[in-house]
């Protein structure tokens, strides 16, 4: 069976079934439609694994692109899951892990979704990509279109951070600033994708974006030896990134890959967190958040689209949806940079906030193997770090061995010989 007849767009509610075009809703019944793959035609041996190409394209057979030739690469995927036994011993968890996806060649997870969304641009003939963004979309769809030779325009809220679009620019984008928050920004991006025909990654191509994400289930399930861990904690903004690793790990288990798909858990800041608040009051309409305020900026998103779906995938694998505060945030950045070097941005640092409450509150039991999504790079928002009051500033000393001695005065020991 050809890729083609393989893979088709299917309706999420009513399950009508579309060719591989650019449409994101279905006729019928107006609900999301999803890449589905038709897997009873395939068998994948794990050992083939050992020989693929060290990339998200290893997983091919479950990607949208039907011509390898489409595929536009930069380095994207397997990146490092890392034991946190330091962090572990710290929060009450005796195997916790880190998914380090601040690796990524544009320091997000945003690489997965946009590699695969730029490559499809490309089988689509367009010469221009857009997203609306909270930053790392974007610099993730501009280093890509950089690469594949296509323009690139960016509509983002205009608050966010300076590094972020330091970043953007640095590929070759455009940045449109929005003055006003992501819903309005992505309202924007809609009417222009109606008005003016652009391909908005996010929005006329969601469903082919969001199957890059998956590739983190994926990997999981290689990386703990097709044994996939019991929890995985989420940071969650429209909330693609958690269905996209739900859908991950199910296609694996279809595939008889792995036997059974981890509980899920959403997380959120609570400046800005409608899905944790529809959680906690037991209910599947999410009131919008007008506002949003919090340190939080890349996941700061108070309509997500996928929002009523993350509902339904946490509550299907027994899992939840947590919200940090903002000085909960901080010091878990702080914190993971201390004993474990891996420097965050704040999507991070509320992952790994959520872990603490989740283990504390016993939700996720000590012993489980619980793994935390780390999806943004700490060098994305570096101002945040210098507002910690328990850091020590750098001090100036004229170089000489006295000024020295001064400053150590009253110092660790250890300092002295
Ligand atoms: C660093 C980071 N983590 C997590 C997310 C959440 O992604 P999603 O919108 O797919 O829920 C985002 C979204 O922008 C992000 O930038
Ligand atoms: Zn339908």
């Amino acid at each position: 069976m050809g890729s083609e007849e393989r893979i088709r767009l299917v309706c999420r509610e009513c399950k009508e079934s579309y060719p591989l075009e650019r449409i994101t809703i279905c006729d019928q019944c107006l609900a999301p439609l999803d890449v589905e793959y038709e897997l009873g035609s395939l068998t994948i041996a794990k050992t083939s694994y050992e020989s693929r190409v060290k990339s998200i394209w290893r997983y091919s057979e479950l990607l949208p692109i039907l011509d390898r030739r489409h595929c536009v690469e930069l380095g994207v995927g397997l990146t490092p899951l890392v034991r946190a036994s330091n962090l572990g011993d710290s929060i009450g968890s005796s195997k916790l892990y880190l998914k380090n996806d601040t690796l990524n060649p544009t320091l997000s997870f945003k690489d997965r979704p946009a590699e695969v969304a730029v490559s499809k641009a490309l089988e689509f003939g367009d010469r221009v990509v857009s997203c609306v963004s909270t930053g790392n979309l974007a610099a993730a769809v501009a280093a890509h279109a950089a690469k594949a030779k296509l323009e690139a325009y960016v509509l983002a809220p205009f608050d966010i951070e300076p590094e972020k679009i330091s970043q953007i620019l640095a590929y070759g984008a455009e940045v449109i600033s929005v003055s006003g928050t992501y819903d309005d920004a992505n309202r924007l991006a809609t009417l222009a994708s109606y008005e003016l025909g652009w391909n908005i990654v996010n929005v006329t191509s969601r469903p082919y974006y969001v199957e890059g994400s998956k590739t983190i289930a994926f990997e999981l399930c290689e990386q703990f030896g097709w044994n996939p861990p019991d929890n995985v904690i989420i940071p969650v903004a429209s909330g693609a990134l958690l269905r996209a690793i739900h859908r991950g790990f199910e296609q694996f288990r279809d595939l008889d890959l792995i036997d059974s798909v981890p509980r899920l858990f959403g997380a959120q800041a609570e400046g800005c967190s409608p899905i944790a608040a529809a959680f906690k009051e037991g209910v599947s309409t999410l009131r919008p958040v007008e506002a949003p305020k919090t340190i939080a900026k890349s996941i700061a998103i108070g309509d997500p689209a996928d929002g009523r779906y993350v509902l339904e995938t946490v509550r299907q694998t027994s899992g939840s949806v947590e919200a940090v505060s903002d000085s909960e945030i901080l010091a878990a950045i702080v914190e993971l940079g201390r004993s474990e070097g891996v420097f965050v941005e704040p999507a991070g640092g509320v992952a790994v906030a959520a872990a603490r409450k989740l283990i504390h509150k016993g939700i996720i039991p000590k012993d489980d193997t619980t793994v935390c999504c780390i999806t943004g790079n700490g060098l994305k928002t570096p101002e945040l770090i210098l507002h910690e009051p328990s850091l020590t500033r750098p001090a100036t000393i004229s170089p000489d061995l006295g000024a020295l001695k001064e400053l150590l005065k009253g110092r660790s020991p250890l300092l002295h010989a």
